[in-house]
């Protein structure tokens, strides 16, 4: 075990430049390598992946679009060891899938069916959540095919519902006519990780799987439900994909009907208008343990969930997890415990038991941002406030209805709408609580406010609204998770460097940390600075409106405290040319303090960041390149093209991959 000592605080690299070169770019001194790749075989005997579309058994294989992932250690025995630097589990999300490079000619009927069976049945295990062992050996990192850890858990996986809305009539199902379980998850977008080593994977767009043609479906259920289901966005009129048009060989299959959430029945073995309820929850995964189940947790509500970070720690204190919603104009969420943190349940090696304890009874509350820079915590919790079953806009039920429409309770409460909040991230030094907010094209200047306070242009778009994003960050009045109360400013203005320095480029970006569209949120973990430095912060990007200049990028930053900078009037011009003003808070300019990192290849996001404890080996995920691509004309080769030393054949098909990076002299990444 390596002690790291770090002192000043001070980035150790020099920026990346912007570029849109076809491979992941390092600063000098460091190395980059490919570690895991979509269809990569987790399995032992299943067959090396042929990546041209003739692939099957992805329920054995690495899924598309890697997501957030989180490193898990392990000892020479193989047991949990979270300090282990050289052998961990690393598990990951799959949010989505590139249909285009899936099958051998491109998707058949993809956009209204009818789909052929073994082209849905890929699709979908290519969704879900990978976990896979990786050894660091004299050759650097590889991760073990045949390892007892892998485990792949998709939208077929059986799952358990735990919380106040299990049993509840609105998770009856064919599936579960108790209301007590459910299959698999899906769309799993950011993460958290907890004390007692269990990954928390959020299920962000899941409404859009759903085929629920709303001009026929409406006319068969309760305004009420039709209420819910317009406020979620379940109105597609044939699912993403189409699965629901699948007629499969075996007619008692009901994994592609389960998708067709129009009520297709009378009894609860045959109707399936419940089936979106199953999802939009932050689901609980013990890594260390492929046979458990895993669990979610509806305590902490149903939305868009993008991520779930928890809070400090601290014996005695509820612990808190923070939560964005991201869609245009949703919320920040915070749920509270019940019950106070006991350090002895970090080592417990019951943890789904442990997480039953702390994340399946307490508080779900919503952010209310103040314009002097003060914020509240709105409790959801049936028959406070305006959570009532006499509110006009949609009677509660009760705590199971609020939960399961966390949404409209934090309409009726009155809280903030953001500029689509993605990734949560807390300082574990200070506790502050950061929020990237990606951008939001629906923003006016007459919904403005201080905590969204950009409207305008970024050419070539000719569009207005929040283009480019921000980071909101809060402190907790009295530094405790229970607070009800913050403050809060603005750390960061994403802006083109071009762009006007009095109302668009507040934040004073350069050449080298200019950036659009902040999603992927994580700072480094603690051990890394001995308590010496601030903790680095890593900002990720998942940005349209920056990709004529740049493909996306990571860069890494020292980013201060809520408070450190001062007051600011920006002036919005709307489309008619009248301008107006909003005052915002603003943190200290972050100079060199915020420096670019990493740039990825054509067409992707960087999503997903975690390191080994001593902070030398980083793990970061390239999702989606060559998104816009076709199976005949792919408009990537990464991760092939990524120190090709020859140019890989023009039908190479892009890959999501987790890459590792190294610092040349084996320092840690960033100092
Ligand atoms: Fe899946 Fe909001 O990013
Ligand atoms: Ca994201
Ligand atoms: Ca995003
Ligand atoms: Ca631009």
């Amino acid at each position: 075990e390596t002690t790291v000592s770090v002192t000043p605080a001070a980035l150790g690299f020099t920026a990346v430049a912007k570029n849109k070169n076809d491979v992941v770019t390092v600063p000098t001194g460091y190395s980059v390598g490919v570690l895991t790749r979509l269809g990569d075989p987790i399995v032992k005997d299943v067959a090396a992946f042929k990546n041209d579309g003739t692939d099957t058994g992805y329920g054995s294989r690495i899924g598309d679009h890697g997501d957030a992932l989180h490193y898990f250690g392990l000892n020479a025995a193989g047991a949990r060891d979270d300090t282990s630097n050289t052998r961990g589990v690393l598990v990951q999300n799959h949010e989505n899938i590139t249909v285009a490079y899936l099958h051998a000619s491109g998707p058949t009927n993809v956009a209204a069916g009818p789909r052929p069976e073994a082209e849905a049945l890929k699709e979908i295990e290519a969704h879900g959540v990978s976990a896979v062992e990786l050894v660091r050996g004299t050759a650097g990192w590889a991760y073990v095919q045949d390892s007892t850890f892998n485990r792949r858990v998709t939208p077929n996986t059986a799952v358990d519902i735990s919380g106040p809305v299990r049993g509840s009539a609105l998770l009856v199902t064919p599936y579960s006519t108790g209301g007590t379980a459910g299959r698999g998850t899906i769309n799993n977008c950011a993460n958290g990780s907890t004390p007692w080593a269990t990954l928390l994977t959020c299920e962000e767009n899941w409404a859009g799987y759903f085929r629920r043609p709303a001009a026929t479906d409406n006319a068969r259920r309760t305004p009420k439900e039709v209420t819910a289901l317009s406020r979620y966005g379940v109105t597609s009129t044939n699912g993403n994909y189409a699965w629901a048009s699948v007629t499969p060989a075996d007619a008692s299959n009901t994994t592609y009907r389960r998708w067709d959430a129009q009520a297709t029945g009378t009894s609860s073995t045959t109707d399936y208008r419940n089936e979106p309820n199953q999802f939009g929850w932050v689901v609980e995964i013990d890594p260390y343990d492929r046979s458990k189940a895993p669990r979610k947790r509806t305590a902490l509500g149903r939305m868009n969930h993008e991520g779930c970070w928890p809070g400090p720690f601290v014996a005695g204190r509820k612990p808190a997890f923070y939560m964005g919603d991201d869609a245009q104009n949703e919320y920040l969420y915070k749920f509270v415990s019940a019950t106070g943190w006991a350090e002895a349940d970090a080592t417990n090696a019951d943890r789904l038991a442990i997480g039953d304890k702390y994340l399946d009874a307490g508080t779900l509350y919503v952010a209310k941002f103040n314009a002097d820079g003060t914020g509240q915590w709105l409790p959801l919790v049936f028959g406070q406030g305006n959570v009532v079953s006499t509110n006009a806009t949609y009677a509660f039920a009760d705590q199971a209805d609020v939960l399961t429409h966390a949404r409209l309770a934090a309409d009726v409460q009155g809280a903030t709408r953001m500029d689509r909040p993605e990734w949560t991230a807390v300082n574990p030094v200070t506790g502050e609580v950061y929020l990237t907010l990606t951008n939001n094209a629906s923003r006016t200047t007459a919904t403005a406010d201080a905590a969204n306070p950009r409207v305008y242009v970024d050419p070539p778009s000719t569009a207005r609204g929040n283009r480019n994003g921000h980071i909101i960050r809060l402190r907790e009045t009295g530094d405790t998770t229970e607070a009800t109360s913050f403050n809060w400013d603005i750390y960061l203005f994403a802006a083109g460097s071009d762009l006007d320095a009095t109302n668009i480029n507040l934040s004073a970006l350069t050449a080298d940390n200019d950036l659009s569209s902040p999603d992927g949120l994580w700072f480094g973990r603690p051990s890394n600075a001995s308590g010496q430095v601030t903790p680095l912060l890593w900002i990720q990007t998942d940005d349209g409106a920056f990709t004529d200049v740049t493909n996306n990028q990571m860069l890494a930053a020292f980013p201060g405290r809520v408070g450190d900078g001062g007051t600011r009037t920006v002036t919005n011009t709307a489309a008619d040319g009248t301008t107006s003003q909003v005052v915002t808070r603003i943190g200290a300019a972050p100079g060199t303090n915020l420096r670019r990192f990493l740039v990825g290849p054509v067409e992707c996001e960087i999503t997903g960041v975690d390191s080994t404890p001593d902070g030398r080996t980083l793990f970061v995920g390239i999702q989606h390149p060559g998104e816009n691509g076709t199976a005949a004309t792919p408009t990537s080769k990464w991760p092939d093209s990524q120190g090709a030393v020859s140019t890989p054949p023009a039908t190479t098909r892009p890959r999501s991959a987790v890459v590792v990076v190294v610092k040349n002299d084996g320092g840690v990444v960033g100092l």
